[in-house]
């Protein structure tokens, strides 16, 4: 195929070179957008009169039919074409003739790539977002089934105080929560409109940006024409959105390959979203959440790439930005699989109660209530945590709990001990007595079950 800078240059271009600074094999999936992107140009150039307006008519049913035709699968991509910008004016032109030639008027592929990566992560963080409050959602409806399942609660991994199962689940909606702001806040601040910025020093057409914005449904144009083609900020701060959802569903995966062994036996995954073994008939593991946690790391990649690829370049557009697309689009990719294939490996996960409240009765995670206990009938704390200390150093030489050991061995360390004691170290009772805002108690946690879904309402 000639190129359209045919006149400038006396050689065709090196088939090796052509492949190499193709682009449409990756940036094909904007057609959508590119197309869109174009209609508003051509709408806004008859307009102004920058074109004839029944020409500016011609090429937006022109472009509407290759839209129509790309979907519909009756046309294909030309994979020789440079990008996918440059398919689709050829092909306007292929239909079209001259009218089709006059589409590109007061525009650059700078200005047109900025606007179609814009506008199509715009629709991919809709996306992201609905799938992160669904899984948010499962969250609370969990949560609200286990707001009496006491777990031992971990610090170092380690077993540290009594909590529920719901109040657990609830941690994560929060981190959700904090990354559906996150998401909100980029789609925000890239909703700016670069079309107009031309190449990198705008257009000495009459041209009409607020009105390409309004098409758009952007908040307004950008504000320099140089910023407007050399931005990739908002693909940097939507990796980052992105990794920080990944950080999360990989602590929670962490959590659940943890919980579904049989040293934890805290949770079965359902059969659907477990695999077996080749060689060990009695395995049953859990890939979907190791798969989750390992695509965190390539999604970190994504994000370093997008860093590290933007660091030194000079104002304004170098060819090095088309490297963002597959960045930020595997990103985009990756967390879209990860959460809309996590929320159902959880919501069909069996909670094994008993064995998480076997775990809390070992543990001594009640020696803090013990301690507590002391200090309500007037001892100082550290004396309080020096006593239990022992106590739970009398009950690891015995093989005794706090629980089973005997009221005696309590009253030879301290007289303010009384048969009492054994109420106030109740898992039960040091789970649900912690019922302050933000605490695991079964109020509490329906408490946060109840804002979290009122929250949820005003998105
Ligand atoms: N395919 C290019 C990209 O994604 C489009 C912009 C090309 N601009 C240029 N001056 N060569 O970045």
């Amino acid at each position: 195929m000639g190129k359209m800078w045919a006149g400038r240059f006396k050689k065709e271009v090196d088939s090796k070179v052509n492949d190499f600074n193709s682009s449409i094999s990756f940036d094909g999936r904007m057609y959508r957008h590119d197309i869109m992107g174009s209609i508003a140009h051509a709408t806004m150039l008859g307009k102004t009169g920058v074109i004839d307006p029944a020409e500016s008519e011609k090429i937006i049913a022109g472009l509407e039919g290759i839209l129509a035709d790309l979907d519909s699968g009756d046309l294909a991509f030309d994979m020789e074409a440079e990008d996918i910008h440059m398919f689709i004016e050829a092909e306007l032109t292929k239909r079209l003739g001259d009218t089709g030639k006059r589409l590109h008027t007061a525009r650059s592929r700078n200005d047109q790539v900025a606007l179609d990566i814009r506008l199509y992560l715009r629709d991919e963080i809709q996306e992201i977002k609905s799938l992160t409050k669904t899984l948010i959602e499962a969250l609370c409806d969990m949560a609200a089934q286990h707001t009496e399942t006491i777990m031992p609660g971990y610090t170092h991994l380690q077993r540290a105080q009594p909590i529920t199962f719901g109040h657990h689940l609830m941690a994560y909606a929060n981190m959700f929560w904090r990354d559906l702001g996150r998401l909100s806040d980029t789609a925000k601040r890239m909703n700016q409109n670069p079309l107009g910025s031309g190449a990198l020093a705008a257009t000495t057409y009459p041209i009409d940006r607020e009105m390409t914005s309004a098409l758009l449904g952007f908040d307004g144009p950008t504000a320099n024409s140089l910023d407007g083609v050399s931005d990739r900020d908002f693909c940097i701060e939507l990796a980052a959105a992105i990794a920080t959802i990944m950080l999360h569903l990989s602590r929670f995966s962490e959590e659940i390959i943890l919980w579904s062994s049989w040293e934890f036996k805290f949770i079965e995954l359902d059969d659907a979203y477990a695999t077996g073994s080749s060689i060990m008939p009695q395995k049953k593991n859990p890939d979907v959440a190791e798969l989750c946690r390992g695509k965190t790391g390539r999604v970190y990649g994504d994000l370093m790439a997008l860093l590290s690829m933007m660091k030194s370049l000079p104002l304004a557009y170098n060819k090095d930005m088309q490297e963002d697309k597959e960045a930020i689009f595997d990103a985009v990719d990756t967390v879209k699989l990860c959460l809309s294939t996590f929320t159902p490996m959880l919501q069909t996960a069996r909670v094994l109660k008993e064995n998480m409240r076997a775990a809390a009765a070992k543990g001594f995670i009640n020696a803090t209530d013990c301690a507590d206990y002391l200090v309500k009938k007037g001892m100082p704390f550290r004396d309080a945590y020096k006593i239990t200390g022992t106590l739970v150093g009398i009950c690891v030489d015995t093989g005794k709990t706090l629980e089973t050991l005997p009221l005696s061995a309590y009253q030879e360390l301290s007289e303010l001990f009384s048969q009492d004691v054994f109420d106030a170290i109740s898992l039960e009772k040091c789970a649900m007595a912690r019922n302050v805002l933000g605490g695991p108690a079964k109020e509490s946690v329906e408490r946060q079950i109840c804002q979290m879904k009122a929250a949820l309402e005003t998105l």
